[in-house]
């Protein structure tokens, strides 16, 4: 369906959890991986993308916290898979559970996965997760052979992860892979912002590729590169007026916009499985969708990141 702006919202991001094993500095204080009691189960998750579907939602994504810690994620997204209504079914993962996991997920109908990984160094890994790096290289393996286009999101710190760009940029020149550089949202954690222009103005071998306005990446290749530096620039870049997403958290909240903290709870609806009341509650909140973030003025988020899923 289209918004108040004229954009046709049809990519849904399902926070399947807020429980996360790592800590990273930037983004929550994670989760001690115990039980969450408001999580909505697998079926609440498969009737939201139904409804959805109805709705002409065609794209869909499985965010967390860290959505591999649900026991029941191949049922969630082979539930989603069944509906056959979504043409890109895709996860966001710091991939340390990948390596066990990533050939059921492809059976049961994942399609692709973004990974989050911002460092390459085992130390500073440690000091921006808590945890290990070799455990999500591991499933960063899994994953090249089985998704494609393998997405690597690298969220850069001054002072503490800045030291290694030219090593990611190194990793897009020798394997398949994108990475991209994410500026650092104002999301209630530490951290000091790196301007993605300033990276691009260090590397001119990097020329810009065609862009899609409803991806808030920018991609850039230098010659003879297998794959690609993409570049998410929410602060500096205006790639509201292309969006097409919205978001529904593990409780059942719905937030349109990532940079404001206008909610709507759809709780109710799903509890009941009121198909009626649940397309208006989305339809609603659709229309309510600000035109852009407003992470230039001020804005003091009331969740934290780990419980919108990014
Ligand atoms: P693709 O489908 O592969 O394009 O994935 P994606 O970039 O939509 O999803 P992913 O979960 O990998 O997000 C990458 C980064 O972009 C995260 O830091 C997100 O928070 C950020 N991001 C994704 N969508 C939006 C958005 O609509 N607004 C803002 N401000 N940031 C976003
Ligand atoms: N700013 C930018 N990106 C963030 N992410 C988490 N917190 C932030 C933040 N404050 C990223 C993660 C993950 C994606 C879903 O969001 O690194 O790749
Ligand atoms: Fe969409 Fe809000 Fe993200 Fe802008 S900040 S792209 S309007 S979700």
């Amino acid at each position: 369906m289209t918004d108040n702006h004229g954009r046709k919202i049809e990519y849904l991001r399902l926070s399947l959890t807020e429980r996360c094993r790592q800590r990273c500095i930037y983004c929550s204080e994670g989760g001690d991986g115990c039980s969450n009691a408001d999580e909505m189960s697998a079926a609440d998750f498969i009737y939201i993308a139904k409804i959805c579907s109805q709705l002409g939602f065609k794209k869909i994504r499985l965010t967390g916290g860290e959505p591999l810690l649900r026991h029941d994620i191949c049922g969630i997204v082979s539930g989603i898979s069944k509906l056959d209504a979504y043409e890109d079914i895709a996860l966001t993962t710091n991939a340390a559970m990948l390596s066990q996991k990533a050939k059921d997920l492809r059976a049961a109908g994942l399609m692709r996965c973004n990974i989050s990984l911002d460092s390459l160094n085992p130390e500073t890994y440690k000091i921006i997760t808590g945890c290990d790096l070799q455990p999500s290289l591991e499933g960063i393996r899994a994953a090249k052979r089985l998704f494609s286009p393998l997405k690597i999101n690298t969220v850069l710190i001054k002072g503490v992860n800045d030291g290694e760009i030219a090593d990611f940029i190194k990793l897009a020149e020798q394997h398949a892979v994108d990475v991209r550089f994410i500026e650092l949202m104002p999301m209630g954690g530490k951290g000091e912002r790196v301007k993605n222009s300033d990276i691009i103005a260090a590397f001119p071998h990097l020329v810009p590729c065609r862009r899609d306005l409803s991806e808030p990446a920018v991609y850039y290749k230098g010659e003879g590169f297998k794959g690609r530096v993409g570049f998410i620039s929410p602060i500096t870049d205006g790639f509201c007026g292309g969006c097409n997403r919205i978001r529904i958290t593990s409780g059942g909240v719905l937030r349109p916009c990532l940079g404001s903290n206008l909610e709507f709870s759809l709780r109710k609806a799903i509890d009941e499985r009121d198909d009626e009341l649940l397309a208006r509650k989305i339809t609603e909140a659709i229309r309510s969708k600000p035109l852009k973030n407003s992470f230039g003025h001020g804005f003091t988020p009331n969740r934290k990141m780990n419980e919108i899923g990014g």
